[in-house]
């Protein structure tokens, strides 16, 4: 397992201790080393109405493939605005997000748009799922939007939505679902590409202990199986523990738990 952390130059070294060699600019990543990502130098405000709100200030963070990292933290701090731009769902006001070795809001809205159809799974607070869809098609729509056919598409997203407890709720649209079946919905729909990351915020907010913990389980079970790697905004300290590394925001800026 990897286990990288930024020092204090916001540079990725591999080792709690932050060991490096001396002189060196720290580990890049790409694909032949064991950093999945890294984002480096993020600024992000927002424009209140008493002036700008800096919620990211000089970001820096690195993530190692398969680490599972827990996000906590105050409501308001930033943690969603912090996935969103880990997501490339949003852009920073500065700074740079490096995917396998690429600036990735360097590329076009295409590309852009592409890599995180095939490499980030979104998992989000308020679900965002498709209302006049089914359950089956909210899931099988990223294989879709990439021009999977239907029948392979429905291969693969049945048995994640068999693994989330929703195999009698194929056809149902999903505003007829509970709260805590959209959610489910939502991870299926997050895990289907079997992305290399997974963003997931407050995945298990409106699920009960045994719903969550199921959760808990199929999300270590991909981490194990696929090497996933997983980051999870939460305010449940159950599931902060399933993950072996725990961050939070503080003046803008990322701290190990
Ligand atoms: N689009 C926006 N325009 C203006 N302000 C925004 C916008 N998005 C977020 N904010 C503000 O930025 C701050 C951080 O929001 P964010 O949603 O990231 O918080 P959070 O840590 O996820 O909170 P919670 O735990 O309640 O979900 C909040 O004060 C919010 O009001
Ligand atoms: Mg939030």
């Amino acid at each position: 397992m990897a286990d990288i952390r930024t020092d204090i130059n916001g540079k990725c070294r591999q080792g709690t201790s932050g060991n490096s060699m001396p002189g060196d600019g720290g580990m890049k990543p790409g694909a032949d080393t064991a950093l999945l990502m890294q984002a480096s130098g993020i600024y992000k405000s927002f424009q209140g109405s008493a002036g700008a709100i800096e919620i990211l200030k000089d970001f820096s963070f690195c993530l190692g493939k398969g680490e599972k990292v827990a996000v906590v933290g105050a409501s308001g701090i930033g943690k969603s605005t912090l996935l969103h731009i880990l997501g490339t769902l949003d852009y920073p006001d500065r700074g740079a997000l490096f995917f396998e070795g690429e600036d990735v809001f360097r590329f076009s809205r295409e590309k852009l748009a592409a890599f995180r159809n095939r490499s980030v799974g979104f998992v989000f607070q308020f679900h965002h799922l498709l209302p006049e869809f089914s359950t089956l098609e909210n899931v099988m729509m990223p294989l879709l939007i990439r021009g999977e056919d239907r029948r392979m598409a429905a291969g693969k997203a049945k048995p994640l939505l068999k693994r989330v407890g929703l195999q009698k709720r194929l056809s149902h649209r999903v505003n007829a679902l509970s709260g805590g079946e959209q959610q489910r919905v939502a991870l299926a729909r997050a895990l289907v590409q079997h992305p290399a990351l997974l963003l997931a915020d407050e995945p298990t907010g409106n699920l009960d202990k045994k719903n969550s913990e199921q959760i808990h389980e199929l999300l270590s079970e991909l981490n194990r199986e696929m090497g996933m790697t997983l980051v999870t905004v939460t305010h449940s300290t159950d599931l902060a523990a399933y993950m072996e590394r725990r961050v939070t925001l503080s003046e803008g800026q990322l701290k190990e738990l």
